[in-house]
């Protein structure tokens, strides 16, 4: 079939050529991961010059839509930023394992709180943070002994990482991202128009060396999860902690971003590797421990670009509604809350133990130091998520949190009960024999 009847893509200049992509996207006629048309090829069947239509696919990836996949051509982006469905829900008879969600059960009811909640109504012209929260999340960090240089109030952790990059980066810079990583920070880095650079990371988190290797190839920014790493659950120890931040000395400049989506429920302690930076960020959000609808993160960061952050925000959205920064507050000052972080954070460990164990009982290793997720390396992705589905488990396949890592399946564990694991683990085993012995036939 004609390329332009297959994609539907037409337009006379740049312009339209980016519409019509746009367009084949957003209504599915050209999926994630579809190759466009060479320039040549494309601009043959337009009739128009191939420096038009180099601009248009430049445009497009510039904008995340599409990206340059080498000689293997152009093609859509994984998760381009249109509204079409990122992952499709497993069927409703499947115990879903897939979400990443945090326990809804270990997660503070607001209704309390929502009682307790200051009768002022905030108008235009107030401060954009409440002052009880950022002393609050001020005292928390100092506590920790987290650097806590300038402080801001942000839409939760991926919100706060977007707003840091645009405040320091531009189109095409590189960023360093850990491998395996986190798809919607990778989904981010491509809409920004920014280049991923992949970190390989074992269960302490990036490896120095790789990451000296990344620094070389002129990253202005590094993004890294200090705990509860999704997918593997690595998190960041003393002595890993004092060599990441050896091999970042040797690059002042470099923009680091630390993402504490799970803060206190984690399940291993704060840690940083940003004291003496210049640029640095370290985003806390309560999405895993208050409830990931409240949209809200502590953004500590130095001075500028915290300023740059803010600044950006008072001539956009203006601030993080006040009700959601007063509910923060209030839960944050309930010390039953405290008592039910710990109980939480104590029970995500429990049920990453008990299916880690499970599994090595069963001989399969298995990544959970900390988080919500257990990692489980594999050698087909689809046929064991396919023969856990057909076992009634649905987990997520890893393939679109790993850029050169190797296969594996990520299992959400935060809302697994006791007996559920070994009945997980004994599925898995009985999913894996066949796939192993199919692997090494
Ligand atoms: C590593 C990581 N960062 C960020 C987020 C999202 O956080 P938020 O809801 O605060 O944007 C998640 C959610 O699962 C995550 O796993």
């Amino acid at each position: 079939m004609n390329i332009l009847a297959r994609y539907g893509i037409g337009g006379a200049g740049a312009s339209g050529v980016v519409a019509s992509v746009e367009a084949a996207i957003r209504e599915g006629r050209l999926a994630a991961g579809m190759t466009l048309p060479t320039v040549r090829e494309l601009a043959g069947a337009l009739r128009v010059s191939p420096t038009t239509v180099a601009a248009a696919y430049r445009a497009l990836r510039v904008r995340g839509l599409v990206h340059a996949h080498g000689r293997r051509g152009t093609r859509v982006s994984p998760r381009p930023p249109l509204p079409i469905r990122p992952f499709a829900s497993p069927p409703p008879h499947l115990r879903d394992l897939s979400l990443g969600n945090p326990d809804p059960a270990l997660l503070p009811s607001f209704s309390r709180a929502l009682a307790q909640l200051p009768q002022r109504r905030t108008l235009y012209g107030e401060p954009a943070n409440r002052p009880e929260l950022l002393a609050l999340g001020e005292r928390q960090l100092e506590r920790e002994g987290l650097p806590h240089d300038a402080l801001a109030v942000v839409g939760g952790a991926l919100d706060g990482i977007e707003r840091v990059l645009q405040a320091q980066l531009r189109s095409g810079d590189r960023v360093a991202v850990e491998d395996p990583g986190y798809v919607a920070v990778f989904d981010l880095v491509a809409a920004l128009g920014l280049v991923a650079e992949p970190v390989a990371i074992d269960d302490a988190g990036p490896l120095p060396a790789d990451l000296a290797r990344a620094l070389r190839t002129g990253v202005q920014a590094f993004i890294v999860t200090p705990r509860a790493q999704n997918p593997t659950g690595a998190a960041i120890d003393s002595t890993r902690a004092r060599e990441l931040r050896a091999v970042l000395a040797k690059h002042p400049e470099v923009l680091v971003i630390e993402d504490d989506h799970a803060g206190p429920v984690a399940g291993a302690p704060a840690i940083s590797i940003c004291q003496g930076r210049e640029r640095w960020a370290l985003v806390r959000s309560v999405s895993k421990s208050l409830g990931p609808d409240l949209r809200v993160a502590l953004l500590a960061g130095d001075a500028t670009t915290v300023a740059r952050v803010e600044g950006r925000q008072s001539v956009g959205t203006g601030w993080v509604s006040h009700l959601l920064q007063d509910l923060v507050t209030t839960l944050w000052s309930d010390s039953a809350t405290d008592d039910l972080l710990r109980r939480a954070a104590a029970a995500y460990t429990a049920r990453r133990d008990a299916l880690v164990k499970a599994l090595a009982a069963r001989g399969i290793a298995a990544h959970g130091r900390s988080g919500l997720n257990v990692w489980i390396p594999v050698s087909e992705e689809a046929v064991v998520v396919a023969g856990l589905a057909h076992a009634g488990w649905a987990v997520r396949a890893g393939e679109r949190y790993r850029v050169r890592s190797a296969p594996a399946v990520r299992i959400t564990v935060a809302a697994l009960a006791p007996n559920e694991g070994e009945r997980l683990a004994a599925a898995l085993v009985g999913v894996l024999r066949p796939e192993r012995r199919h692997a090494s036939a």
